[in-house]
């Protein structure tokens, strides 16, 4: 649908469940403020919701009849979830109790609510309310953890006094941040990549000889969280699979840490499965050692061998498995620079290798700046010293100009 840029609400479907809490009643500032941004609003409740928060007082404020029975007993009219969950542009569940997310995450059934959200093919996000040890409970952030991981948005409680008369965090959002949150997700639909999942990996891995001593690599993680940051900027699901860094996690992105060659392996493949797409910028060891000292290895006078043994390499393995994803890599040269990276290029099968040489002044690693050629099958481009913001930007373009 045409959407006014500065109402990104104007005219969307808004399926807006409420459930039994006595967070129930912002439901109808909720309401009111939806319906002045421009949304429909149909409502659906639980049946306990109803003794927070009267039918009557969200029909009048949403203009619709609200929905709690599966039919209407009087005449038997049938209401059905799967139209509603056709009609929503999104399912928003304010006040979504503890019981309503533990339902929500097992697949319980046993209310409209709850058939409607299973069968919803739209967004969904919910609102929890409820006092501060049910939400710390661990079934609780468990269930959350979960809803999250299945790309339900939450939308995060505040802290402060609550209906128990304890302090502490469960206290539903204020109905104006919830909206500003809606705005936030319909505004995100615009941005070239929204719907989009990438992994990327950043990072060195560390390779134990003994618990004291490692096999690493200089990479600070800089150029890979450029890249995640950007992708996730234009709208992505980032998947940051991290080696050991001292960089802070940028906003809107999963991270996954892990220390070896191995563990980035398994991570990666793992989360490559879901995905549309990856980037691999970490600087992976090639060689590991083969047996891990439990002990200190103790210092004699004479020389020491530590025999290695291969890693395995990530970027082959989704290579090989890729399909029709994309896959991104890096070539981190010292000579043959050129000739080095084609070489990965065909051997990894990747859509296009960014190559970096230690021989050119700012690039490579540790430092903001890289200068980068993309490589293709076709086609070289060579760019010229940039951030590595602004190098992780042109990336992004070119994954664009795939996609499409
Ligand atoms: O982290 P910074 O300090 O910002 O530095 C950035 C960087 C120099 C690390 C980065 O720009 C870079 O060049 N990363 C790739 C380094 C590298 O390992 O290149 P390679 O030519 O050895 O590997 C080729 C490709 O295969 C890379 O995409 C690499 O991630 C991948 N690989 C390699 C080995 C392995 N076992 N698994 C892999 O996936």
């Amino acid at each position: 649908m045409a959407t006014n840029a500065s109402r990104p609400l104007e005219g969307r479907h808004i399926l807006l469940g409420i459930t039994g809490s006595i967070a129930a009643y912002k439901a109808a500032m909720l309401c009111r403020l939806l319906k002045r941004e421009g949304a429909e609003v149909q409502v659906v409740m639980t049946a306990l919701a109803k003794q927070f928060i009267t039918p009557l007082t969200m029909a009048t404020l949403s203009r619709r009849p609200i929905l709690v029975e599966f039919f209407d007993p009087e005449n038997g009219q049938w209401n059905s979830h799967v139209s509603l969950g056709e009609w929503a542009d999104l399912m928003l569940i304010a006040p979504a109790t503890a019981n309503t997310l533990a339902k929500m995450t097992a697949g319980v059934a046993d209310n409209l609510l709850l058939t409607t959200y299973l069968s919803a093919r739209c967004p969904v996000m919910v609102a929890p309310a409820m006092d501060l040890d049910m939400y710390a409970h661990y079934t609780t952030q468990r269930n959350l953890k979960e809803l999250k991981e299945h790309g339900v948005g939450i939308i995060e409680p505040g802290s402060g006094e609550l209906a128990s008369g304890l302090e502490g965090k469960g206290r539903m959002a204020e109905p104006d941040e919830i909206v500003e949150q809606l705005k936030a997700h319909f505004a995100e639909k615009k941005k070239p990549l929204t719907g989009k999942h990438f992994v990327v990996t950043a990072g060195p891995t560390i390779e134990p000889i003994d618990p004291v001593r490692f096999i690493s690599n200089h990479s600070s993680g800089k150029m890979g969280y450029a890249i995640a940051e950007t992708l996730a900027d234009k709208g992505a699901r980032v998947t940051l699979v991290s080696g050991r860094t001292a960089l802070p996690t940028p906003a809107g992105v999963e991270r996954v840490d892990v220390l070896t060659a191995e563990e980035m392996y398994r991570a990666t493949v793992a989360a490559f499965e879901e995905a549309d797409g990856a980037v691999m910028c970490a600087a992976v060891a090639d060689y590991t050692p083969a047996e891990v000292a439990t002990e200190k290895l103790k210092k004699s006078d004479a020389d020491l061998q530590i025999p290695l043994k291969r890693t395995r390499d990530i970027a082959a393995e989704l290579g090989r498995t890729k399909g029709q994803k994309i896959l991104v890599g890096f070539a981190m040269e010292t000579q043959n620079e050129a000739a080095n990276a084609t070489q990965k290029l065909t051997k990894k099968n990747f859509d296009f290798i960014v190559l970096n040489s230690l021989r050119e002044a700012g690039a490579g690693f540790r430092g903001d700046t890289n200068r980068v050629t993309l490589i293709d099958s076709t086609s070289q481009e060579e760019l010229p010293l940039l951030t590595k913001r602004e190098v992780a930007e042109r990336i992004a373009q070119k994954i664009e100009q795939l996609l499409h």
